[in-house]
């Protein structure tokens, strides 16, 4: 169990920058930390931002954050990301001509285009979607790597899958790279199944839940 040291509250916009930071160690090779720490911060700002409705908790040793989950209904988080930030992003781009040499950047770049040739269309969707019939998704969870093992992806797990009951829904889904297999192992101990779903280098995985659901 994390210890009694451990607390959790609600992130709040302020805290993104300590977000970005811990998203960097725990996440050193994906394809928005090569960006930078700024880019890195703007993502997870936008996620609290507009139409979404985001659970964004941390969890604080001795007032420093050491783990993070950002859960809820999210509408075109990406694609809003890269569309409001297009410029700075394409500057951080010119300016670190060396990314183009991963593949895995080269992939989110071309996904990025994509997204931004159909964020129009996704404008639209976004303002007349529904909102009861939206799923609720884990997007991000991350333990500082030196406090990994002691139980605090754990306790922000239950309380996400908590908040997620407290609003009625009756399952969760989230998206992990197929390779991760300590955050794959780690969800299937908390309860979490693979469904038939893949994208690209990710696999869909799903929990239900026993609250008392509504319609979602
Ligand atoms: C996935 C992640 C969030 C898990 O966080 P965590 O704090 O290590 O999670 P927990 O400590 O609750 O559980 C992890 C493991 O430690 C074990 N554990 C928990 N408390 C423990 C303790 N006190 N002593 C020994 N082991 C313990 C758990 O049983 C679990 O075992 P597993 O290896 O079979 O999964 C963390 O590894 C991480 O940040 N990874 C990098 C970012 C990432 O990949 N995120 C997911 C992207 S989709």
């Amino acid at each position: 169990m994390a210890d009694s040291e451990t607390q959790l509250r609600n992130l709040k916009i302020e805290d993104c920058l300590e977000v970005a930071i811990l998203h960097k160690k725990a996440f050193p090779q994906s394809s928005l930390t090569k960006l930078g720490i700024e880019a890195v911060r703007r993502y997870y700002v936008k996620q609290m931002e507009g139409l979404n409705e985001c659970l964004a908790l941390g969890a604080f040793k001795n007032q420093r954050l050491i783990g993070y989950i950002f859960a809820g209904v999210f509408h075109g988080g990406l694609t809003s990301f890269i569309i409001e930030n297009r410029w700075f992003l394409i500057g951080r781009v010119l300016t670190h001509p060396w990314l183009f040499v991963s593949p895995v950047f080269r992939e989110a770049i071309k996904l990025g285009l994509k997204k931004l040739r159909k964020g129009r269309q996704v404008s639209v969707q976004i303002k007349t979607s529904n909102n009861n019939k939206s799923p609720f998704v884990i997007l991000a969870i991350a333990v500082e790597p030196k406090l990994q093992k002691k139980g605090v992806g754990g306790l922000l797990m239950i309380s996400a899958e908590e908040y997620a009951i407290e609003q009625g829904f009756q399952k969760m889904l989230l998206t992990v790279n197929a390779a991760n297999d300590k955050a794959i192992r780690f969800y299937k101990e908390n309860g979490w199944q693979r469904t038939q779903k893949n994208y690209q280098t990710d696999l869909e995985m799903v929990k239900q839940l026993s609250g008392m659901g509504s319609e979602n």
